[in-house]
């Protein structure tokens, strides 16, 4: 029988592989971020299945959720990670990850990031601006050092996604623009310590489909295709996950099939990496709840829970959709009912007009595909401890990150309030 990876219902609730939501809650207390090992591995195995034929080299967005063991087990799979800060190179290091299966992405890297970075040796530098690449090759320089370099273009696509994730297009921050690149491959001498070696895209997240990553790939390939010193291809991620039980986003396999096809013959030449972040990781988690209030407003049931948009803060800044799932046996819909939290603010909404059974406090809920982009853009907002997280392995569950305390919250200022 083949092992059930996730979360399902059985007869006494709702199970995380073989073990029950209730009791994690009963025994590390709510709110608790609780991911599947199992679902990692999968969408990790799924992924790298998908995209075989060309061989790529997967690299971690530590931005979709930086726990150290979660990167440590994707360490252990053979993952590499992208990180986009000092902070997150850090605990890519401190997870054990070789610092040469590291890439650096984003526009606003600081010297002292740059420095960090050129100190660890890492293996790629996704550049983005000519600014970037000056303050890079001035301390490469200094410090003897000839690191590798790829620009993210801009290649002015803009793929069907949320605006806030879209990142491809000409109006965006993000990348060079096509003749801004090629100009800086005809003067790269500039740039005498820095090894140019490739060209990077990242145009979007939960990409709806495959096209527009099919053309911003033309015009990255006619870029590689006038500079021989270009080998290597980072694709980036936002590969797609459902959220609502109405989602009909391609699977992996049908994402990966006509970017396979198109790229094949190219492997002679180019190295691919990929950069997969919420695929590999939303899926795997869920966000725990318990009931403290129900009441009617105007006609409508509202449930107060113990975490709200300073733990999931998708649903406020995108209107994300995240299901509501209660821990014990799925019940027959009730009411509709809006799902709120304890924020002092009209946007602290994790989910509208649900259909749940009705429901008291001190009763669980999960809220489901919270496993990328959740605990990572969690806040201390109200003076709220951040939630705990806990990993669900085929030997059982075990705490990743117990939850803060109070003396935590206040401790950088506590060190100088009698200074
Ligand atoms: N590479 C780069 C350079 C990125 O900027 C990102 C995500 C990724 C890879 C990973 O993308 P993914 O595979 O996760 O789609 N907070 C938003 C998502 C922001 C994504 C930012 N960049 C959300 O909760 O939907």
């Amino acid at each position: 029988m083949k092992r059930l990876v996730g979360f399902q219902y059985r007869a006494d609730g709702l199970y995380c592989e073989g073990v029950r939501l209730a009791d994690l809650a009963a025994r590390y207390g709510t709110p608790l971020y609780v991911y599947s090992a199992g679902v990692i591995r999968d969408r990790y195995r799924r992924l790298s299945a998908a995209f075989a034929a060309l061989r790529p080299r997967l690299y971690y967005a530590v931005k979709a959720n930086a726990n150290l063991s979660l990167l440590k087990l994707l360490k252990d799979e053979g993952a590499g990670f992208d990180v986009v800060s000092g902070g997150e190179l850090a605990r890519a290091l401190a997870a054990g990850a070789d610092p040469a299966r590291v890439v650096f992405a984003g526009v606003g890297k600081t010297e002292a990031e740059l420095t960090e970075a050129l100190a660890a040796r890492i293996g790629w530098f996704n550049a983005e601006s000519a600014d970037e690449l000056a303050r890079l090759n001035a301390l490469a320089s200094a410090a003897g050092r000839r690191p590798r370099v790829a620009l993210r273009l801009n290649p002015d696509v803009e793929p069907d996604t949320h605006p806030h994730v879209r990142t491809g297009g000409g109006r965006s921050k993000f990348g060079f623009p096509l003749d801004e690149a090629l100009s800086l491959l005809r003067s790269w001498d500039r740039f005498p310590a820095l090894d140019l070696g490739g060209v990077h895209l990242h145009i979007g997240s939960q990409l709806a489909d495959p096209a527009a990553t099919l053309r911003a790939l033309d015009v990255a390939l006619d870029v590689i295709a006038r500079d021989p010193r270009l080998t290597v291809l980072d694709l980036g991620g936002g590969f797609p996950v459902p959220y609502r039980e109405s989602d009909a986003y391609p699977s992996i396999e049908a994402f990966a099939a006509p970017i396979v096809a198109k790229l094949g013959a190219w492997l002679g030449r180019l190295t691919f990496h990929l950069e997969p972040g919420r695929y590999l990781m939303a899926e795997a988690g869920a966000l725990v709840t318990t009931v403290q209030a129900v009441k009617i407003m105007a006609g409508r049931r509202v449930v107060v829970v113990d975490t709200g948009l300073h733990h999931l803060l998708r649903p406020a800044l995108y209107n994300a959709y995240h299901r509501v799932l209660p821990l014990a046996r799925a019940a027959p819909a009730g009411v509709p009912a809006d799902v709120v939290g304890p924020i002092c603010e009209s946007s602290d909404v994790l989910a509208r007009e649900r259909r749940l059974p009705e429901l008291r406090p001190g009763e669980g809920l999960a809220l489901m595909e919270a496993g990328a982009y959740g605990f990572s853009m969690a806040s201390q907002y109200n003076a709220q401890v951040r939630p705990a997280e806990v990993l669900v392995t085929g030997e059982g569950a075990r705490l990743i990150r117990r939850r803060e305390t109070y003396a935590e919250l206040m401790a950088p200022e506590r060190e100088c309030l009698d200074a």
